[in-house]
């Protein structure tokens, strides 16, 4: 049976790209089906069950993707013409394909976090004054891990700060927590911590834990029976799906421990990278190492061109950065060849 190693792919452009452990593959097989719809499949139950007591949370639901679960919640939280505050960069905002405008027909306000941080001041500053000016800001959105910020972990202080100051001014507030339990091994602190800190959370099982397919999204049982209204709108509502949500509960007990494995191979890979001269565009906190390659002299041609020789892949993100992540399927050995290969190169 498949090992669960990635052999000769090696795939530094996401976490995305895992494949799934002999465990999962083999909870999927025997996974107990029933129809998702009538809330009667025993293994999306049991992993919706799951996710709300590891995040302590009233309840949760399983998504197809995290996209939709940022949409369902954001959905969820707001009303038609609503103002919601996004930070500048941001997946929901960058990446999502304007769900929020499209479906919500909801009014961006963005921020220029600070490492992911959206400070108290300048959430004030972009609420309306009073109904009478004719809009209602209702949600306020983050996100931890954070890509904009290199991947690193928002501490939990700073959470708090962002939660606080949305309840002060009547606000919802959501984590888009695609990578929240990288944040928690890096901050140190139990996942509950972090989502402590918002009303609603989502967090994949699709990236880090490596399951195949989907989100979640917990919450209070009122919001996530809304939300569970606008994923059947957006055609979530899946059938036996037990054969991806058990895959779904092997990342939820077995995978979440492995991450510190991730964090030490990327500290590991960024270090190796230093020393032949690159610099890198943030410090590395989690499994994400961003590389300035203009720092060697190098441009995004030379980087292919060096990928293209050694069999490697990576996301380029700009003509001058380049960014490498860790995860399951990469092993330690990958990573001394893939620097040796490129100190030949160099
Ligand atoms: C921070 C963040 N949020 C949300 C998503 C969306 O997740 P999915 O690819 O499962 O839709 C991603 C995907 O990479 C992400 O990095």
């Amino acid at each position: 049976m498949y090992e669960g190693k990635v052999e000769k792919n090696l795939d530094f452009r996401s976490d995305t790209v895992t494949w799934p452990s002999p465990e999962m593959r083999q909870a999927a097989a025997e996974a107990m089906v029933g129809d998702m719809g009538y809330g009667e499949d025993p293994s999306v139950n049991e992993l919706e069950r799951l996710a709300a007591e590891k995040l302590d949370k009233e309840a949760g639901m399983f998504v197809t993707s995290g996209h939709q679960g940022n949409a369902v919640a954001i959905l969820a939280q707001t009303g038609k013409g609503d103002e919601i505050i996004l930070e500048a960069r941001s997946h929901i905002y960058s990446m999502e394909k304007g769900h929020w405008a499209v479906i919500g027909s909801l009014v961006p306000r963005l921020i220029k976090g600070v490492d992911g941080f959206l400070p108290s001041d300048q959430v004030r500053a972009n609420i309306h004054g009073s109904v009478n000016e004719g809009f209602r800001t209702s949600l306020l959105c983050n996100e931890n891990t954070n890509l904009a910020a290199g991947g690193t972990a928002i501490p939990v202080n700073q959470m708090r700060e962002m939660y606080d100051t949305g309840k002060e001014l009547g606000l919802q507030v959501h984590t888009d927590g695609a990578r929240i339990f990288n944040a928690s091994t890096a901050l140190s602190v139990d996942v509950k911590e972090i989502a402590r800190q918002a009303d609603t959370v989502q967090f994949c099982l699709s990236k880090g834990l490596a399951a195949p397919v989907g989100s979640m999204v917990v919450g209070p049982q009122d919001v996530i029976d809304r939300a569970k209204n606008f994923r059947r709108m957006l055609g979530g509502n899946m059938r036996q799906a037990g054969i991806i949500a058990a895959p779904g509960i092997v990342a939820l007990t077995k995978m979440v421990d492995r991450l510190q494995e991730d964090h030490d191979n990327a500290a590991y890979l960024g270090q190796g990278l230093e020393k032949l001269g690159f610099k890198l565009s943030f410090p590395v906190k989690t499994n994400m190492v961003f590389v300035d390659l203009t720092s060697v002299g190098w441009g995004k041609e030379e980087w292919v061109s060096a990928c293209a020789k050694s069999g490697f892949k990576t996301g380029v993100r700009s003509p001058e950065r380049v960014r490498l992540v860790t995860h399951y399927g990469i092993e330690r050995e990958n990573l001394k060849r893939l620097l040796e290969d490129l100190a030949s190169i160099i």
